[in-house]
């Protein structure tokens, strides 16, 4: 997945030169993400993969744009994710992240949400300062703001769908919003920071597809992968009564699953799961999402290098394990 480490020097500089310098807020914005550790000692630096990001900057530069007008887009999706991230670890109550104590467990909850409310307005506030000729920056605002718009609320719909009986046709459409959402917006910022405005929508489309492809795998690695590597806890999903793609394809087969969720153990649940085959189901749904974002990218007036360089991309993370 070679685009995930092309950009990343810079998109890392320009975050640095985001947070600010001190006071309260370098620490609440810096803990989450990694630049400093509890108590304001220096932290183990950007923790993320900066799939957003790299994409901001991979689909500007596909299309003949200039990688330092990509950069305050990229630094300021990342910033809304990481925002995203905080919030999220406290309504799942999650106490590990990207291999660290989660920022609620070391901020305590209150200044976590400050935390998160400093890095959405950084976000923002670095995003309109982007110099892009011809309105783009408004352009970029308005198609992250939709973004986050939407992905709050496929956030309500993930904490609605608890413990309730849902299929895969709530799951994706919940996914489309909670992850989807960014990636469009990650793809389509690209396009603005090229100034090709007119190529917006169609790597918003793909960006969608490859979104959802990327949470149902990271709902696999929930219940099946390592959580070591994956730097996040494994079977807390479960124990919550999440919706996550396996749930909801197992319950739409067997509706008595529920009653082994509530009752049950994680590792009898996980092997129900398994015997029911929906440990293959979601990995072929990942793998199909995955396919289906490389092919409508086959529609974008990208080089030839660049299609390959995605395609790297999207069979990298149809089997990544963090
Ligand atoms: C985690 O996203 C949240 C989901 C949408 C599944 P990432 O897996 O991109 O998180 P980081 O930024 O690399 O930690
Ligand atoms: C991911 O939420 C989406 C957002 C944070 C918007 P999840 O709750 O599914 O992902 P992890 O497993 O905590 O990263
Ligand atoms: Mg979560
Ligand atoms: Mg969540």
């Amino acid at each position: 997945m070679e685009i995930l480490e092309r950009y990343r020097t810079e998109i890392v500089s320009a975050l640095e030169a985001i947070v600010p310098e001190a006071g309260i807020l370098r620490q609440l914005t810096g803990y989450p993400l990694g630049l400093v550790e509890a108590g304001g000692v220096l932290g183990p630096g950007i923790g993320g993969k900066l799939l957003r990001p790299s994409l901001v900057c991979f689909a500007c530069e596909a299309l003949a744009g200039d990688l330092q007008e990509a950069l305050p887009l990229a630094a300021a999706i990342e910033l809304v994710h990481t925002f995203s991230l905080v919030h999220d670890d406290i309504v799942d109550g999650d106490r590990v992240r990207r291999g660290r104590p989660t920022a609620w467990v070391v901020l305590g909850d209150h200044q976590a949400i400050h935390a998160g409310d400093g890095l959405l307005a950084l976000a923002f506030h670095t995003a309109a300062q982007a110099e892009i000729l011809g309105g783009g920056a408004a352009c970029a605002v308005a198609s992250l703001a939709a973004a986050t718009v939407a992905m709050v609320e496929g956030q309500a719909r993930d904490l609605e769908l608890e413990g309730r009986h849902a299929g895969t046709e709530l799951y994706l459409e919940m996914a489309r919003g909670k992850t989807g959402a960014l990636l469009g917006s990650a793809l389509e910022l690209g396009a603005i920071a090229a100034r090709r405005p007119d190529l917006a929508r169609a790597h918003r489309g793909v960006g969608e597809l490859l979104g959802v492809a990327f949470q149902v795998r990271d709902d696999w690695l929930g219940l099946w992968g390592e959580p070591s590597e994956f730097g996040k806890e494994v079977g807390a999903d479960l124990v919550r009564g999440k919706r996550s793609f396996p749930i909801a394809w197992a319950l739409e087969r067997d509706p008595s699953f529920s009653t082994l969720l509530k009752e049950g153990s994680l590792d009898e649940a996980r092997a129900r799961l398994a015997r029911l085959g929906a440990d293959e189901a979601t990995a072929e749904q990942s793998d199909r999402l995955l396919a289906e974002a490389e092919e409508r990218a086959r529609e974008l007036p990208w080089p030839n290098g660049a299609r390959a360089a995605f395609g790297d991309l999207c069979r990298g993370l149809a089997t990544r394990v963090r």
